[in-house]
């Protein structure tokens, strides 16, 4: 990769801007000092340094987002800001949301630019789980736990895969799902006569949402999340 587009992938400028870095002699390969902006890096073995700091170059990026309301899952919208635009860095590289949280939906939301990982994470094959915490209107019924194992049925006919309905009391729910229908957690407690008024996901897979980071904060997963996901 040229020198100027792996340093301007890595944020540390415009394009325009390290080239100045380079040209002033700040950016050293393998210990030489670069100064030739269309020069060719290996960006996985070389030792690349602006001045005293290494730069480590990642072809992936994992980011766990705390979404909150208001924001679309997407990577632009006309009407709404999206959840890219909680994310400042990293404007060059290509993220996307790994699926889709409903603009009032909140939690754990998994973004990348690992097309590979994100196309096997919502296969529909592979069955991943995604937790949900819940509050709703209407009334519980011992009934929901057997109804949703056994597949509820949507209101397009569609039967679900078996899930888990988890009561908490208190019209609060968790829901345990393993498909990613359309609104599909409201139109499952639709379908036993119920509103939901509060949706979060809280877990994706074997990831779960990080609670020390407050709604619209995120981070980076950290190696062993990343590996838990694959
Ligand atoms: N189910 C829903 O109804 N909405 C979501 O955002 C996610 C699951």
């Amino acid at each position: 990769m040229r020198l100027d587009k792996l340093l301007a992938h890595m944020d540390y400028g415009s394009r325009k801007e390290v080239k100045e870095l380079i040209r002033k002699g700040y950016v050293l390969v393998n210990g030489n000092v670069i100064k030739d902006d269309d020069y060719k890096v290996d960006e996985f073995n070389d030792e690349i340094n602006i001045l005293d700091s290494e730069i480590k170059y990642e072809e992936f990026i994992y980011i766990m987002l705390n979404k909150p309301d208001g924001y679309v899952s997407a990577t632009y919208d006309f009407n709404n800001p999206t959840v890219l635009d909680l994310i400042n860095d990293y404007k060059k590289r290509n993220l996307f949301p790994v699926g889709r949280l409903d603009i009032d939906t909140v939690g754990l939301l998994l973004i990348t630019n690992d097309g590979a990982l994100a196309h096997k994470l919502l296969s529909p094959k592979s069955h991943v789980d995604k937790k949900y915490y819940l509050k709703y209107e209407g009334k519980y019924d011992e009934s929901f736990i057997k109804k949703f194992q056994d597949g509820i049925v949507l209101d397009d006919g569609y039967k679900c895969m078996s899930a888990s309905f988890i009561d908490l009391g208190n019209n609060e729910a968790y829901i345990i799902i393993k498909e990613g229908k359309f609104h599909q957690v409201k139109r499952m407690m639709e379908s036993v006569g119920c509103n939901v008024t509060f949706l979060k996901r809280v877990s994706f897979g074997n990831l779960s949402l990080d609670e020390s980071l407050e709604e619209g904060k995120w981070r980076h997963l950290t190696i062993e999340e990343v590996e838990s996901l694959k």
